[in-house]
């Protein structure tokens, strides 16, 4: 489903840069889950974690009760009023059960502007159509654990040398787009904190803008500039390109030359022109004379 922030134009990408080898998947800022729902269900132990108590309620419902979360949804009303009533709802102390909740909060997702939340989209949209969705996720979410948690403290507790953690937390600048988790200036650093002393391996995905660049310019990291097309930009600009940043702390071209060792010519081109068009903006080896200690 369509989140702010969301991986769609870049799930590819991102997936390509996976690391060979890990037996833990953890994708700390979960969203929409763009990036876990598109990456193949190998036998690894995979988490989606998101602070948003309603989205995390939501996956849960997707993945236990399926049935009974289409029975809420299937006479819900896609008209400003019932939007405006939900919404409400949602707003209110009142203490609504799980299925319900989660049922209001798919209805606002689905039914408001731009995905926001916030104001009835006025879009056709058939609520039935999602069914078919729901049943399928449910079925990829089964053996998925789903976390509710804020990211330092989920890190801390599934890192180990095995584990791989994708993070697309709210980009620089945009922390104020997501309603229910305040995320600040500081959470960034404390990020970045955090995994710059993990056992394992991570992937970040961010807006490419001076502050995340300084923030992750540091020993063992490597700083990749990469564009998608900009969803929003679409309406009023098509082709409008967005600068992003994908950081890790291995190298994430091992994936897409091992592809290249097993195929032959088509693929071995593809993966050839990837390998060639790579921007990198930081690598400890490349910019020594900045890191290392002076004499
Ligand atoms: C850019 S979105 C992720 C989009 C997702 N990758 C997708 O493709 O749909 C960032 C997410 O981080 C979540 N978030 C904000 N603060 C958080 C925190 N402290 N810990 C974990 N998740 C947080 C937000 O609720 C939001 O869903």
């Amino acid at each position: 489903m369509s989140w702010i922030g969301g991986k769609k134009a870049l799930r590819d990408e991102i997936i390509a840069r996976f690391p060979l080898d890990y037996s833990r998947y953890i994708e700390v800022f979960g969203g929409g889950g763009w990036v876990l729902f598109h990456k193949a269900p190998e036998r690894d132990f995979e988490v989606y974690n998101d602070f948003n108590p309603n989205l995390a309620n939501l996956y849960r419902c997707v993945r236990d009760h399926p049935d009974e979360l289409c029975d809420e949804l299937r006479y819900m009303l896609n008209s400003r009023l019932d939007f405006d009533y939900v919404r409400e709802m949602m707003h209110s102390k009142t203490d609504i059960p799980d299925i319900k909740r989660a049922a209001y909060f798919y209805q606002l997702i689905r039914y408001s502007y731009a995905s926001g939340l916030d104001s009835f989209g006025a879009q056709p949209h058939s609520m039935w159509n999602n069914f078919p969705l729901i049943h399928n996720a449910c079925e990829r979410l089964q053996k998925v654990v789903i976390e509710n948690k804020d990211f330092e403290k989920l890190i801390k507790q599934y890192d180990r040398p095995q584990s791989f953690f994708y993070c697309d937390p709210p980009y620089y600048n945009t922390e104020d787009y997501y309603e229910d988790v305040g995320f600040t200036r500081k959470d960034h650093e404390r990020l970045a904190n955090a995994l710059c002393s993990i056992q394992g391996k991570f992937l970040l995905s961010y807006n490419d803008c001076p502050e995340i660049r300084e923030l992750y310019s540091r020993p063992g990291i490597i700083i990749e500039g990469t564009t998608r097309l900009s969803n929003i930009a679409q309406r009023y600009e098509a082709g409008k390109q967005y600068a992003e940043l994908l950081i890790s702390n291995y190298d994430t071209t091992a994936k897409i030359k091992s592809h290249r060792q097993l195929s032959l010519f088509d693929l071995y081109d593809e993966s050839q022109q990837i390998l060639k068009e790579r921007k990198i903006i930081w690598t400890s080896e490349a910019n020594s004379h900045l890191t290392s200690p002076k004499p």
